[in-house]
């Protein structure tokens, strides 16, 4: 997935690249290149509190839900409460050059997931929702769920409830929605 993350972005650039004059054209090097050098982040500073260059994801579901914040390696479970739990993440890089996902599940193991897929380079932050590996009769597709922030020159993504074929969210491995947005933008995830 990463690789092919960075495969899509790159031909997001170069999408956009090619419609600039020489002179202002980004390189692919600069433009993808890692700005931070840090190593994963211990979870207790990805769960603090964020307003702005991150995500507050908000459960609004009956049932509780799980979650790992996943870089190359997988961030231990949160949980989120049934009827309104949350859980806040700044942006952070991931060490070995890919993205992150914050993968979502009803249960206690990562079988059936929805994910947010971002990465962050320079001040632009990258993102997609993914239903990849997510079973159709999740819960949150019944249910369903969107992406807003409160940059208005930014798009947002939304699912209906019991849109198995959600058009916002990745459904095929070659899917191109990778959207972008400001990266100080206060990004919030609503499930159901
Ligand atoms: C969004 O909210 C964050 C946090 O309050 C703020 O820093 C940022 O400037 C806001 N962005 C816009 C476009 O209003
Ligand atoms: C939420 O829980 C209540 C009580 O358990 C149940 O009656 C209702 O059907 C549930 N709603 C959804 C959307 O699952």
């Amino acid at each position: 997935m990463a690789f092919l993350k960075k495969l899509t972005i790159l031909a997001a650039i170069t999408s956009l690249a090619s419609g600039l004059p020489t002179g202002i054209r980004p390189t692919a090097t600069v433009t993808l290149a890692p700005i931070a050098t840090t190593t994963a982040i211990a979870t207790s500073t990805i769960a603090a509190s964020s307003s702005g260059s991150g995500i507050n994801i908000v459960n609004n579901l009956n049932q509780t839900v799980y979650l790992w914040s996943t870089s190359d390696t997988s961030g231990d479970m949160q949980t989120l409460t049934a009827g309104g739990g949350t859980y806040t993440e700044q942006w952070r890089t991931n060490s070995d050059g890919g993205g992150i996902s914050i993968k979502m599940a009803t249960t206690t193991t990562e079988s059936s997931v929805l994910q947010f897929e971002y990465t962050e380079s320079d001040d632009t932050l990258w993102w997609d929702l993914s239903s990849i590996n997510l079973d159709k009769d999740s819960e949150f597709i019944s249910a369903g769920f969107a992406v807003a922030t409160n940059d208005s020159s930014c798009s947002s993504a939304s699912c209906a409830a019991g849109d198995t074929d959600c058009s916002n969210s990745y459904q095929q491995p070659d899917d191109v929605d990778t959207r972008s947005c400001s990266s100080s933008a206060a990004f919030t995830m609503t499930l159901g």
